[in-house]
């Protein structure tokens, strides 16, 4: 008798990167309820992988997840994966049968677009295991309709993000920054601290954002020069995520304390990132939030990063 082997199932890996605001402005609340934003991301090498695999049809789809913070990941439709994979999934008029297999590389609900990260990668994975023909400006389309951060993970590099923060045009920069991020178990709702940011600014917000302060931030990208660039860090959340979060205050202080050449809380907190001079510098302020206990998780990486990519 023989027995022939079944065949694998179709599997795809992809890679997508966590981000930090180099700068993140805020305007007032719209009657749609987002904030219009001028921001500058950059993507940094902290990678959510996801592994899509074909199941038989009818199957439906599947999350699994694994990582330091797994457990505070939903595995059902309010994941955002899952969301991209059904949103994909109708759009090109497939049954959504995949199972998808998260690892987790960024801080859960800290501010530095995992989930987004999460989405992007679903999106490309689906798109070459289902062989969709959809170009990179049909997913873009697809990943702003899930998040506002979902653009910038299928893009990485550097780039500045305008609308709700998912029109982007990549930004020049050179160089390798190092980064560390001081991350807490406990995350933040993004919906609580923009609530919170209307709260302090009232009406005082600009109705328009403008980057036409980020000049000298821009300048630093263009030349590499990280000093320049820990000077022009800047983030209007950090008020209302200080107020949400008072200790966050100390984790400032600590990186700055420690030689830091900016400190900034990234996106809608509770993150913390620290600009640091060389790697090594990178793992001395790292070693100063543990040493005070003000992380309960520390993170040494560098950017800018690759945006959404598929893996060999
Ligand atoms: O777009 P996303 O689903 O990531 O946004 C999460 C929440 O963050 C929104 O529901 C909104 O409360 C807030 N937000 C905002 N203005 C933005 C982006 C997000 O108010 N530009």
């Amino acid at each position: 008798m023989t027995h022939l082997a079944a065949a694998p199932s179709p599997s795809v890996r992809v890679r997508a990167p966590g981000k930090v605001n180099l700068s993140l402005r805020v305007g007032a609340r719209q009657a749609d309820g987002y904030h219009p934003l001028s921001t500058i991301f950059q993507a940094v090498a902290l990678y959510e992988e996801v592994t899509a695999t074909q199941v038989p049809e009818g199957a439906g789809l599947t999350i699994t997840v694994d990582g330091p913070q797994a457990d505070l990941v939903p595995v059902d439709g309010t994941n955002l994966a899952w969301r991209a994979a059904e949103a994909l999934a109708t759009q090109v008029g497939v049954a959504p049968d995949v199972a998808l297999h998260l690892a987790k590389g960024v801080p859960v609900a800290g501010g530095m677009a995992g989930g987004s990260a999460d989405a992007a990668a679903t999106l490309v994975a689906c798109d070459a295991l289902w062989q969709t023909g959809l170009s990179r400006d049909d997913l873009s389309a697809l990943a702003a309709d899930l998040g506002s951060d979902v653009p910038f993970a299928l893009l990485g590099h550097t780039a500045v993000g305008t609308g709700r923060g998912h029109l982007l045009t990549p930004a020049m920069a050179r160089g390798e920054f190092h980064w560390v991020f001081a991350a807490q178990a406990e995350g933040l709702s993004t919906p609580a601290v923009y609530g919170r940011f209307d709260e302090l600014a009232g009406p005082d917000a600009d109705d328009d954002p403008g980057l036409a302060e980020d000049t000298a931030l821009m300048q630093a990208l263009r030349a590499g020069d990280a000093h320049g660039l820990g000077q022009a860090l800047h983030n209007d959340l950090q008020p209302a995520a200080l107020s949400l979060r008072p200790e966050l205050e100390r984790t400032l202080g600590v990186a700055t304390d420690a030689g830091a050449l900016g400190a900034v809380v990234s996106g809608s907190g509770p993150t913390v990132a620290a600009l640091a001079r060389s790697r090594q510098h990178a793992l001395a302020i790292a070693a100063s939030w543990t040493a005070e206990g003000a992380a309960d998780s520390v993170w040494c990486t560098s950017g800018p990063a690759h945006g959404a990519r598929l893996l060999p």
